[in-house]
């Protein structure tokens, strides 16, 4: 028979099964750069295929892929939102709400293209939106693993410098906004990304999509280790409150 010593150890071990089935939720996060693309599906199909069976993608959305992705088949949640501005879901408070209905441990940002090309905002106003959708995403998760984007050239209209200028503005930028608990990595889109990777000019096209998910992930690789290496520096830390 079971005593009732027993029952803080069942505790322990219940919270330890609970905490080992949750799934890691990522949000992938930004406009149509997000939205309509492939290369959600092929960072998908890359986690299956190391073994992270338990990353589960979340977000409002789960847009099919567009005309002739080649994976069909993959957890379509994300948070990309054609047409959308920066400084509009900053401004709107849009991420608040996005964030509550799905909250993640980790997150990839690509956005500013359309800050950019509709309405020619200036660099400094879209990294201060940025900073606004950082507040929001730590408010959400104070651990919350941020990952931004240095964002893909758009090769109809005249762009390039307005890109190069917020591209070259963002480590900086993420740097002083970096926290130990909280960190921020940017990742680089922008290098040896062509107008021969855009099936548009604007959208990345099946080599297009391959380098961006090749870009992304290693960065959600290596926070998914520092997400789960924190995890089982938390249940420790339970264990040991239990046995004093
Ligand atoms: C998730 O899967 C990865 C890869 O198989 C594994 O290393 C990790 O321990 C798993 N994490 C959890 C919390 O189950
Ligand atoms: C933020 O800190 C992490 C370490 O916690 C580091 O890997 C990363 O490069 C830093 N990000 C920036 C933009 O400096
Ligand atoms: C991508 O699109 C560009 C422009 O439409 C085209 O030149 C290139 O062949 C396409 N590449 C692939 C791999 O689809």
């Amino acid at each position: 028979m079971l005593g009732l010593k027993s029952l803080p150890l069942l505790a322990f071990l219940l919270v330890t099964v609970c905490a080992q089935k949750k799934n890691i939720r990522y949000m992938p996060f930004g406009d149509s750069i997000t939205e309509i693309v492939c290369w959600r599906g092929l960072v998908w199909t890359n986690l299956q295929t190391d073994g992270y069976t338990n990353v589960s993608f979340v977000g409002s959305g789960t847009n099919q892929n567009p005309a002739g992705c080649p994976t069909r088949t993959y957890d379509k949640h994300n948070e990309g939102h054609s047409g959308f501005l920066a400084i509009d879901i900053a401004n709107k408070k849009q991420l608040v709400g996005w964030l509550q209905a799905n909250p993640a441990d980790v997150i990839t940002m690509h956005l500013g293209t359309n800050d950019i090309v509709q309405k020619s905002d200036k660099t400094a106003d879209i990294l201060t939106a940025f900073t606004t959708l950082v507040g929001v995403m730590r408010a959400s998760n104070p651990v919350m693993k941020i990952i931004v984007a240095q964002i893909i050239p758009c090769t109809v209209g005249s762009y390039t410098s307005q890109i190069n200028a917020l591209n070259a503005a963002i480590p900086a930028w993420a740097a002083g906004l970096n926290t130990t608990e909280s960190p921020i990595w940017v990742v680089d889109q922008n290098t040896g990304m062509s107008s021969t990777d855009l099936r548009d000019g604007v959208h990345p096209n099946t080599s297009g999509d391959q380098k961006m998910a090749a870009k992304w992930y290693p960065a959600l690789i290596n926070a998914l280790k520092i997400i789960e290496a924190s995890a089982t520096t938390t249940l420790s830390k339970k264990e040991i409150g239990f046995i004093s």
